[in-house]
């Protein structure tokens, strides 16, 4: 069943796992059809790379036509979003090991993170749609410091191809809507860690 989101308004912060992008952007839609207002937050990388996935440009572009609002693009554009409580929820998604890691260390030099940063200000949830093939190696740390953060809470996720990325894990994105309800209500959907098969 589709969660009701009327009312809601829902930060989404969209970092360079750039394959992921055909996937979050009707997930993004889907969150629209669910009655959200919605505001993007871009990381550099993600507002300024051109990939065999796509073009920034038009990612922007599609941005805006999904939302009606101009893409948050930089760290001044993003701090206000704590003190003027711009969001009830903020979700990142994708979200790269590169973005993964600073936040756990209280890094804020991107848009994304200084949104995430103010956001986390307000004592709010932030979502985490991870999207690595670090998981398993270097972030796994990192991955342990924010499920153990308050107010942080995970799209279960689980390993995409352990044959030829043993380390990589991704979330799965049509956990999205029900992983937002449950945050808004401060609680971690369960399992958090799901296999793909399972899904
Ligand atoms: C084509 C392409 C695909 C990438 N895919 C991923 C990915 O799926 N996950 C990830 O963590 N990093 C990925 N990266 C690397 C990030 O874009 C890079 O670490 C960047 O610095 C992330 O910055 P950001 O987290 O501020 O957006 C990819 C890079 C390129 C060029």
């Amino acid at each position: 069943m589709k969660p009701d989101f009327n009312g809601i308004t829902i930060g989404i912060g969209l970092t360079g796992s750039y394959c992921t992008y055909a996937a979050v952007f009707n997930a993004i839609e889907n969150l629209k059809d669910c009655g959200a207002n919605l505001l993007t937050i871009f990381s550099d990388r993600a507002s300024s790379t051109d990939s065999r996935f796509g073009k920034c440009a038009d990612f922007l572009e599609r941005a805006k036509a999904i939302t009606g609002k101009e893409p948050i693009t930089t760290i001044p554009a993003a701090e206000p979003i704590g003190p003027k409580s711009l969001v009830d929820i903020l979700i990142i998604a994708p979200c790269t090991g590169n973005t993964l890691s600073k936040l756990a260390n209280g890094i804020s030099d991107t848009p994304v993170l200084m949104a995430a940063k103010s956001h986390l200000r307000n004592n709010k949830p932030l979502v985490i749609f991870l999207s690595t093939n670090d998981a398993l190696g270097m972030n796994l740390k990192n991955i342990g410091i924010l499920l153990n953060t308050k107010n942080i809470y995970f799209v279960p996720f689980g390993q995409d191809n352990y044959v030829t990325k043993p380390n990589s894990m991704i979330a799965h994105i049509d956990m999205i809507p029900e992983t937002i309800a449950s945050a808004l209500n401060y609680k971690q959907i369960q399992p958090v860690i799901i296999s793909p098969h399972e899904n």
